[in-house]
């Protein structure tokens, strides 16, 4: 069984000013899949946290997979993909690029989300965008390929 783990970048939800329903939206995607959920937290859209959370899940092989959702737009504290970008090994550009392509038949500011995917040590870390909407037609996409990407991380 593959171990998911979830960030949901949000300086409102890690605040309590905000109820996640994104990170809870990939927890009933994934789970549906047969994907273990081993770790999930809110953490705002810091930098350094974002990267050093899940630098800590890919050296301690906690999970196989990171999921993150928001922090991939243009404002000034969207600062998930650096974050990502900060521990990568290797890009994974396929992934991010399915999400956009995929993601235009509901709408064209799909172009605006700069999330990233890459690989650091076995674990395959992916971002997508900050709504349960965008979460959902995110892993529409993603899924049928996840399998096997994870299986030959190893
Ligand atoms: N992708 C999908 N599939 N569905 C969406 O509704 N919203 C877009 C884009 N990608 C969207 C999407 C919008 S409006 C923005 S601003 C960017 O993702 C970045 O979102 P984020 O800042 O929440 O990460």
């Amino acid at each position: 069984m593959y171990r998911v783990g979830i960030i949901t970048a949000s300086d409102k939800g890690s605040k309590g000013e905000r109820v996640d329903e994104s990170g809870p939206k990939i927890k009933e995607i994934v789970s549906s899949f047969g994907y273990e959920v081993v770790y999930y937290k809110v953490l705002p859209d810091d930098k350094d946290m974002i990267s050093s959370e899940m630098k800590q899940l890919c050296d301690e092989n906690v999970v196989d997979l990171i999921l993150t959702t928001g922090g991939t737009g243009f404002s000034k504290r969207d600062n998930t993909p650096e974050a990502t970008l900060e521990i990568a090994e290797k890009l994974v550009p396929g992934i991010s690029e399915a999400i956009r392509s995929y993601s235009m038949q509901f709408t064209p500011k799909a172009m605006l989300s700069r999330g990233v995917s890459v690989i650091r040590k076995e674990t395959l870390i992916i971002n997508m965008p900050g709504s349960p909407k965008a979460v959902k037609e995110s892993m529409e996409c993603i899924m049928p390929a996840l399998n096997h990407g994870i299986d030959i991380l190893k």
